[in-house]
């Protein structure tokens, strides 16, 4: 029987279409912003080249704004909606309209290990990573409040939290036209979002097209505008590793700007702070809102490092109180929410990769033992029910795709 390190490597080599991976080829048969570089991490355990590449292939695909897109269509495939022609963007390359969790930055200065026979990559590689932050301070914090506002549930990585649910019911569905889920024909329903969610998904792609992706619009005129926690603390932590990259190379231009930027979040992402939920939540920008869920993506404060001591406390006990609930921590969803579903996308699932930033970040701020819980349970799911999507954190079960490319990684560089 092949170990798991061995499985891990496998799918890494079979996910592999030369330059970049796909997450899984049969759901998501393209390339994805957020996935190609946690994949880096898992290629950097065997074949550091290749870790490099998955990279540079993802920014690749950069506009000439600074954009990267949460999926690049390097070749055509049919299973998947919605493909290239639905979208009508991309430079050189089709990609989507929208963009992912700016993880990239962080990712990079991982895999900068201060060999100096790497330095060049990392040399040309890092005007790319800044001029893609550049573009998200001036499209996606619009109103310089220090936090990241999501144009599509998509955006987030986190497609169907119920964080989207209020802010997307103000989003017109009617005009919406026919369209086949091909998601559906490789994955049970009850592990996906729903008819209703889709519908909003797809007006929101067919509204940026309208604009011709003219960012500067979409800010100003979409119908869904949700500062997410998730992506603000995922943002604020990339800004940290990028000037420590500016600081590598000796950009002292570079290092001032994003320090400017880094001390705008620190002031700014108290916003995001719920004192009922006593916990960090998304806030739609649209009706100043707080969501008001404790989800996964409210423990990523830990790896932003935006916590200050009364607050990083609350967020402990919610910790402590959902590790009494289930078996595997961290849940995409509060399992106390009565919305939690346990096998539902990101309704409860259990995701690896948002398990590493959560991990890494509580032992980074001295929270060590829960931190070691946290990659022991990834650790533990995927020992017990192999390299898929998501997980059951009741029991553990399977959720979502196989032969997961980023279970794979996250194994492969943290949890095993
Ligand atoms: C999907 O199609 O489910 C993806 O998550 C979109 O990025």
């Amino acid at each position: 029987m092949r170990s798991r390190d061995e499985e891990a490597r496998a799918i890494l080599r079979g996910n592999d279409r030369g330059g970049y991976s796909v997450p899984n080829g049969r759901v998501y048969p393209f390339q994805w912003n957020w996935d190609s570089a946690f994949v880096a991490l898992g290629f950097a355990t065997f074949d550091g080249n290749r870790a490099w590449q998955e990279i540079e292939t993802l920014f690749a695909a950069q506009w000439a704004d600074g954009f990267v897109p949460h999926i690049v269509f390097w070749q055509d495939d049919a299973g998947y909606f919605p493909g290239p022609d639905r979208w009508q963007a991309g430079e050189g390359v089709r990609t989507s309209g929208i963009t992912q969790p700016p993880v990239a930055a962080s990712i990079v200065r991982t895999l900068w290990d201060g060999d100096p026979g790497v330095r060049p990559r990392l040399a040309a590689l890092f005007p790319k990573l800044l001029a893609w932050h550049r573009w998200f301070w001036r499209y996606r914090d619009f109103e310089g409040r220090g936090v990241v506002v999501a144009m599509h549930p998509w955006e987030t990585g986190r497609d169907n939290s119920p964080e989207w649910d209020v802010p997307g019911a103000a989003i017109d569905t009617a005009g919406v036209a026919p369209y086949v889920r091909r998601d559906l024909g490789h994955l049970d329903a009850a592990m996906r979002p729903t008819g209703a969610e889709y519908d909003r998904y797809v007006a929101l792609v067919d509204f940026g097209r309208s604009t011709g992706w003219d960012h500067a619009r979409i800010a100003a005129e979409n119908p869904f505008r949700v500062a997410d926690v998730g992506m603000s603390m995922i943002f604020l932590r990339a800004n940290r590793d990028l000037l420590a990259l500016a600081q590598v190379l000796s950009d002292d231009a570079a290092a001032d700007e994003i320090a400017g930027h880094i001390a705008r979040a620190e002031q700014g992402i108290g916003w995001l702070w719920d004192d009922a939920a006593r916990s960090w939540c998304s806030r739609d920008t649209i009706t100043g809102r707080s969501s008001g869920f404790v989800t996964s993506a409210s423990f990523l404060s830990f790896w932003a490092g935006a916590g200050d001591g009364p607050r990083d406390e609350a967020m402990l006990a919610h910790l402590d109180r959902i590790g009494m609930r289930v078996g595997y921590l961290m849940p995409s969803l509060d399992p106390d929410d009565p919305g939690f579903q346990m096998l539902r996308y990101w309704r409860g699932p259990v995701w690896a990769v948002v398990n590493y930033m959560i991990g890494r970040g509580l032992k980074e701020a001295g929270h060590v033992a829960a931190g070691e819980r946290i990659r022991a349970d990834t650790n533990g799911l995927i020992a017990r029910s192999g390299f898929y999507e998501a997980f059951d954190p009741t029991g553990g079960a399977p959720t979502g795709g196989d032969t997961f490319s980023w279970t794979a990684a996250i194994w492969l560089a943290w949890a095993r």
